[in-house]
């Protein structure tokens, strides 16, 4: 089967690709590298020592898509690709919107154009309301808070009537709680540019003296030591989620949704502890004012993953951080 990854050459995609290459499928990119570097691309080979056909374009221009589609000749497509900061999205809504619902109708619009009727794609848990007690199931209330969110959830529903209106196509949702850590060569991994939005690359980037400090944003929340409360993922085992979701889709028919964590809360401060103590390290951090939006704790039901798909985490917390650092003095 061969397989598009759209933003395949990003911090998920590019774990995906490797995980879907040694399972034997026919891996191709399509990335604009708005937020990664060409030089995943040769880090990819090494990794699995095939060279991956790579398209560079932006996925909100149709007619370059459309001659990537008539070129490709593609079985299934998993779309990661997106703009993904939620700080910023609430600055240039439109830029978000454009891009990612944009960049998603050209892309159905080229799968049906060419015959491509399956598709896995990149959701977030961000689109569950925070009146939702965890554990987060599929099942659960929705209500985005922010607009990177919000494209998620449109995006979400823009599929849901795609599938009625076309009963070949089928599609599964993946909803993706926080995915931190790296690949175990240390050559792939998260690498944000700029001051990084997420909590590994700050802490990797302090401890190496990158960065000043960490900030911890409230610890006066209702929790056992105060700090928020997510569901942590290690790369590799999300990854390995959509190979299983490739492997199923097949036999599934219209429109899925799964979330993709481990079933487990840990609070900001356990994963700088753990950090700390498996890193040997001591990462300095100061402890901040709550951010707006947070929600105090969400983890997921991870149920319906497992009976269905046979999903199921495999990485403990301190693989997470021991990979994620390794990456990071590598690419120092
Ligand atoms: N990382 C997370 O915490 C997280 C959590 C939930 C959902 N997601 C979603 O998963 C997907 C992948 O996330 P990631 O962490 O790998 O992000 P990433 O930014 O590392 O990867 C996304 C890739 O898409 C590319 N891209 C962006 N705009 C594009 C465009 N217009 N045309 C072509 N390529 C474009 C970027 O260059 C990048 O390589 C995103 O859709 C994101 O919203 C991520």
């Amino acid at each position: 089967m061969k397989v598009l990854l759209t933003g395949g050459l990003g911090y998920i995609g590019s774990h995906t690709a490797v995980e879907l290459i040694s399972a034997g499928f026919e891996v191709e990119i399509m990335d604009n590298l708005y937020n990664s570097s060409i030089n995943v691309l040769d880090k990819l080979k090494n990794i699995t020592g095939k060279q991956i056909k790579f398209y560079k374009l932006d996925m909100c221009n149709l007619s370059d898509m459309d001659k990537m589609f008539k070129e490709g000749c593609f079985d299934a497509v998993i779309h990661f690709a997106g703009l993904k900061a939620v700080g910023e999205s609430t600055k240039i809504p439109l830029t978000y919107y454009e891009t990612n619902i944009g960049g998603t109708i050209n892309l159905l619009k080229c799968m049906e154009k060419y015959g491509v009727n399956k598709l896995i794609f990149s959701s977030s848990a961000c689109v569950y309301s925070t009146e939702n007690v965890p554990p987060y199931k599929e099942s659960g209330i929705l209500k985005p808070i922010n607009p990177y969110g919000r494209t998620k959830y449109f995006i979400e529903e823009i599929l849901k009537d795609y599938v009625n209106a076309n009963p070949k196509f089928k599609a599964i949702i993946l909803r993706y709680f926080n995915p931190i850590g790296a690949h175990e060569s240390g050559l792939i991994g998260e690498n944000p540019n700029g001051i990084p939005n997420n909590l590994m690359p700050y802490i990797t980037r302090t401890a190496l003296g990158k960065l000043d400090q960490l900030t911890i944003f409230g610890d006066d929340y209702n929790t056992p030591d105060g700090t928020c409360i997510r569901d942590f993922i290690h790369v590799v085992d999300l990854a390995k989620g959509h190979l299983k979701a490739l492997n199923k889709i097949e036999g599934l028919s219209g429109y899925n949704i799964y979330n993709l964590g481990t079933g487990h809360g840990y609070s900001v401060l356990e994963v700088l502890n753990s950090f700390n103590k498996v890193c040997e390290n001591k990462v300095k951090y100061k402890l901040g004012k709550r951010r707006e939006g947070d929600s105090e704790c969400n983890f997921a039901s991870s149920e319906k993953a497992e009976k269905e798909l046979g999903f199921k985490t495999e990485k403990t917390i301190e693989e997470m951080c021991l990979s994620a650092f390794n990456f990071e003095k590598n690419n120092s």
